[in-house]
């Protein structure tokens, strides 16, 4: 199985500590175990933050990391080892498996936190955690920094300094390894397949449920455990709505399909969008839209390279769909005043991408100092540019209203360019037509 390498974590650890400020602490908690319903539990997956540093993936665990502690710069409150628990609920690591298996220099039960952790506290002058984002959380650290305040009579130190962790470590996140790459590409692979497979099951009469059942099985089967976010299955209008979830409509002949949906590996996510008719062959408006986004897309991925700034990219997808569109008779005017107006805003209202690594919308700052953020090497993105022509648009002939089309691949910015991860689905209409026509003899 590709994954990260432990190595990486403690990696990871030590570059993180060497840009915190001397005397300092650092404090992450672990993801919540959100409930579904009554006693049922969502899938637990861990934080991204939490994950990124430590590749823990249990609940309720704290992780510390105070740089140059002579005792251990690594410490890791985690759940104690209990076998009527772990009979039900599943193995824990404990404390030795934390220093054993997770490279922690010290660990201690989760239970003792509140003891412990405020001593630990005491005397640094800053605090690292990612304010704001767990409020819970948020008022723990409150109540522990508060019991060594009201020590303040017997000598004891708080911290001066409360600073948000996440500058420093998105940041991080936002440049990905060699061998975050490898696990990014193996992820982009699985989805890949996902989509071929939805694409050779494609028939009239199933659902949209029934599509996802197959990328799904080609998810599981391809060694990923997990969806990186809900698969949007989106028959004819649906494909209008950019988050579609419903996913239980019937597909109907000359409906498009879009699919969006990618897998994760190791908290490590893909997104791939494809858009194809039901029936295998496209009407003459939806390939013309079709080939308009494919062009943007095209033209995007030319402006993906070191030196090229964040928004070159979304500029020429804008560029490309405004002549396009008006090409085809569904805007009027002149291209650049379109452009000015945003009238494209109508068919195309996202950008043309986001990062992409632990979570699909990945951390990252996308303007430094007020000027869009400039490409480097081993920063990960897609590029999904999209029309959706609204079901109601008066103003465009009846032909073509409904049709919905984005797609997206996922890239690596390389030293001369951009790595596209997900070329493993077909792309054009002519591919695709082809791999559904072939997928329909083999069936009959
Ligand atoms: N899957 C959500 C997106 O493409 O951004
Ligand atoms: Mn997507
Ligand atoms: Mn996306």
């Amino acid at each position: 199985m590709i994954h990260i390498p432990k190595s990486e974590y403690s990696r990871r650890r030590r570059a993180l500590m060497a840009q915190m400020e001397p005397n300092s602490i650092a404090i992450l908690p672990a993801a919540a175990v959100a409930i579904r319903n009554r006693d049922v539990e969502h899938v637990y997956r861990q934080d991204s933050d939490f994950q990124y540093l430590s590749g823990f993936p249990e609940p309720q665990a704290v992780l510390v990391l105070i740089p140059g502690r002579q005792h251990g710069e690594y410490i890791l409150f985690c759940r104690e080892r209990n076998p009527e628990r772990e009979l039900w609920d599943g193995l824990r690591a404990g404390q030795e498996g934390a220093i054993r298996d997770f490279g922690a220099d010290d660990a201690f039960p989760i239970t003792d936190i509140d003891d412990i952790l405020p001593g630990l506290i005491e005397g640094r002058d800053r605090v690292y955690s990612a304010m704001g984002s767990n409020p819970e959380f948020d008022r723990h650290l409150m109540e522990w920094i508060n019991v060594i305040r009201s020590k303040a009579n017997l000598g004891a130190q708080p911290p001066n300094e409360y600073v948000a962790l996440d500058h420093l470590l998105h940041d991080m996140r936002l440049y990905k390894s060699a061998a975050e790459v490898k696990v990014m590409r193996e992820a982009a692979r699985i989805s890949a397949q996902a989509h071929v497979r939805a694409m050779q099951a494609s028939r009239v009469g199933l659902h949209e449920f029934s599509l996802e059942a197959e990328l799904d099985y080609e998810f599981r089967k391809g060694g990923a455990k997990m969806p990186a976010y809900g698969s949007i299955v989106a028959a004819g209008r649906n494909s209008c709505i950019l988050h579609y979830q419903q996913n239980d409509a019937v597909l109907k002949d000359g409906d498009l399909v879009l699919i969006d949906a990618g897998c994760e590996i190791d908290c490590y996510a893909s997104d791939i969008t494809r858009t194809w008719p039901v029936n295998g062959k496209y009407s003459p408006e939806q390939k013309a839209i079709y080939e308009l986004v494919l062009a943007a897309q095209e033209a995007a991925f030319a402006e993906i390279a070191p030196n090229k700034h964040w928004n070159q990219a979304h500029e020429a997808t804008v560029r490309v769909i405004t002549t396009g569109l008006v090409e085809l008779g569904l805007l009027q005017g002149n291209v650049d005043e379109l452009i000015a107006s945003e009238a494209y805003k109508a068919f195309y209202m996202h950008r043309a991408g986001h990062w992409l690594g632990m979570d699909v919308h990945d951390v990252g700052e996308y303007r430094v100092g007020g000027e869009w953020r400039v490409l480097e090497v081993g920063m990960a993105l897609t590029v999904e540019p999209g029309i959706y022509i609204a079901p109601d648009n008066q103003s465009v002939a009846k032909k073509w209203r409904g049709i919905g089309v984005r797609i997206e691949d996922d890239v690596v910015v390389t030293k001369s360019g951009c790595e596209i991860l997900t070329k493993g689905v077909p792309k054009t209409v002519a591919e695709i037509e082809a791999l559904m026509a072939q997928a329909r003899t083999q069936a009959a």
